[in-house]
């Protein structure tokens, strides 16, 4: 894939950020998904990628734009699977809380797992861990093995999971063992990708989440060095039927980075709507200007770039009537 591509992604980050930044706080998070999820949309037509949405905002029928099949892109260039959360965290964003994001990845075609919407079972580390974890371990044992090859000790080590009552167990495990546990209300794919930024101080994402968030986290560490495993965790026929419909056969199995995001090269882009320990969020500035942070990741050569962009809204707006 075209290297240019990277920035063109992280435009359609930046437009969904803005679009769903002017609903942060009104409690009305089908207002801000729509609002991310048009302006991403419309933003695809421009970048020269033959696109299908592999994860997106669900099925045909349940889904007017992104949904799972659709064709994003010019059309003309290189045939591409895309992974797209237009709005990560729609609770957070309506509520005006932390870790709200667009995100987005791209692979050559066939690479990325088409994953159902469902849980998913994940651990997430840095380089540092990639290759030396087993989510299959029991939890203390993960810890020690984890601990001893960082070279400190487990009460060193800071462990993100998301805060829920289904991980009520594995919380208190974690607390036994005495790590410092970062909980998250929302957003575990910015809680999975720390895992792999030394500067945020996490070692070790665990817990369940969104299958979907779990692969566009795991494109992210591929570009990182870091590592996801993962598990889908099928609760009916339903689910197992969907699964295989997906071509994904015994859904039950553990994922590796291969089966979740393949071996092509993958762009990266996510642009912050809230705070996170990732990314700063959408800030609004005097003289009609609106601030975004985004980064933007490939694998092929392990770059990472931050961008920080002031947006000037009225001539966007005079340049886009111009356009029409
Ligand atoms: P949405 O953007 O779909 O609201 O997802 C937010 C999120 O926190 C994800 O980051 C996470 O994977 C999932 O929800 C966890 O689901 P649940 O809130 O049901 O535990």
């Amino acid at each position: 894939m075209d290297r240019q591509l990277a920035l063109e992604i992280a435009r359609v980050t930046e437009a969904g950020a803005l679009a769903s930044a002017s609903w942060i706080g009104r409690g009305d998070k089908n207002g801000a998904d729509y609002a991310a999820t048009s302006a991403i949309r419309e933003m695809f037509d421009s970048v020269p990628i033959n696109g299908t949405v592999v994860i997106g905002e669900g099925e045909m029928d349940e889904a007017p734009m992104l949904y799972i099949g659709e064709k994003v892109g010019s059309l003309i260039g290189p045939e591409v699977d895309v992974a797209v959360d237009p709005l990560e965290g729609t609770e957070v964003v309506a509520n005006g809380l932390n870790n709200g994001m667009s995100v987005i990845a791209i692979a050559e075609k066939g690479n990325l797992l088409h994953a159902p919407d469902m849980y998913m079972q994940k651990m997430a580390v840095g380089p540092a861990l990639a290759g030396h974890l087993n989510l299959d371990d029991p939890i203390e044992l993960t810890l020690k093995k984890a601990a001893h090859r960082l070279g400190k000790s487990v009460q060193d080590l800071t462990v993100m999971i998301l805060k829920r009552d289904r991980h009520s167990e594995q919380i208190q495990t974690l607390r036994s063992s005495g790590v410092r546990i970062k909980l998250l209300d929302h957003g575990d794919v910015a809680g999975a990708i720390v895992t792999a930024i030394p500067e945020c101080g996490v070692d070790l994402y665990v817990g369940s989440g969104g299958a979907p968030e779990g692969v566009l986290a795991a494109a992210a560490l591929r570009c990182l060095g870091g590592e996801m495993q993962g598990r889908l965790m099928v609760q009916n026929h339903a689910q197992y039927v969907r699964c295989t419909k997906m071509g994904i056969q015994n859904p039950e199995r553990l994922l590796s980075m291969p089966e979740l995001v393949g071996n092509s090269d993958i762009i990266f882009a996510a642009t912050g709507i809230t705070n996170s320990d990732l990314l700063n969020g959408v800030r609004h500035l005097p003289g009609n200007r609106v601030e975004t942070h985004s980064v933007i990741m490939r694998a092929n050569t392990g770059t990472v770039r931050y961008i920080r962009s002031v947006h000037n809204i009225p001539a966007k707006l005079k340049y886009a009537a111009g356009m029409n």
